[in-house]
C-alpha cells in the first residue's frame, strides 16, 4: 500500500513537472518571431520598398549611412540592415510590425534580390 502511494505521488509530479515545462516553451516561443515562414521568392519591389520608404528614408535618405533609397544602397548595407531591424534598434523613433520585420529579415536572407 506504501508503495502504491509512493508511485502516485511520482507520478503527479512527473505530469506537473510535464505541464509545466510545456507551458514555458509556448511563453518563450511566442516572444519569438516565427522563422518558418520565408517564402525566398519575396519581391523587393512589392513588398520590401514600401517599407523602407515609409520608416526608413526620412532619416536615411542620402545624407546619413546607409543611404537606403535604392536597391543598391540597401543590399549594398544588408546585414547591418538585418541586424538593426531584427533587434529594433531601428528605425529610430519608430517601429515596424514582427510581420515587416519578418519580411526584411527573409528577403535579405534570401539574398536582398533586386526582384
Ligand atoms: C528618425 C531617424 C531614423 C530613422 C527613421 C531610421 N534611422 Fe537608421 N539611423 C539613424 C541614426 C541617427 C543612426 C546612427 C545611429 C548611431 O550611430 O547610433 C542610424 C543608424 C542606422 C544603421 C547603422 C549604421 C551604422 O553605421 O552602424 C542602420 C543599418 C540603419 N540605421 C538602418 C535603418 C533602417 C533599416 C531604418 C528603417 C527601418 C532606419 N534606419 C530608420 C536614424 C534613423
Amino acid at each position: 500500500m506504501k508503495n502504491i502511494l509512493k508511485l502516485k505521488n511520482i507520478l503527479v509530479l512527473i505530469v506537473l513537472i510535464t505541464f509545466f515545462s510545456c507551458e514555458n516553451n509556448v511563453e518563450e516561443e511566442s516572444g519569438v518571431i516565427a522563422e518558418e515562414s520565408c517564402d525566398p521568392t519575396i519581391s523587393f519591389t512589392a513588398s520590401i520598398k514600401s517599407i523602407i520608404d515609409n520608416n526608413c528614408i526620412q532619416c536615411h535618405g542620402g545624407n546619413r549611412f546607409p543611404d537606403l533609397r535604392t536597391h543598391q544602397g540597401i543590399s549594398n548595407s544588408a546585414e547591418i540592415v538585418k541586424t538593426q531591424v531584427v533587434n529594433r534598434t531601428m528605425p529610430q523613433g519608430g517601429s515596424l510590425t514582427n510581420d515587416q520585420i519578418e519580411m526584411i529579415r527573409c528577403w535579405i536572407e534570401s539574398g536582398a534580390l533586386n526582384n
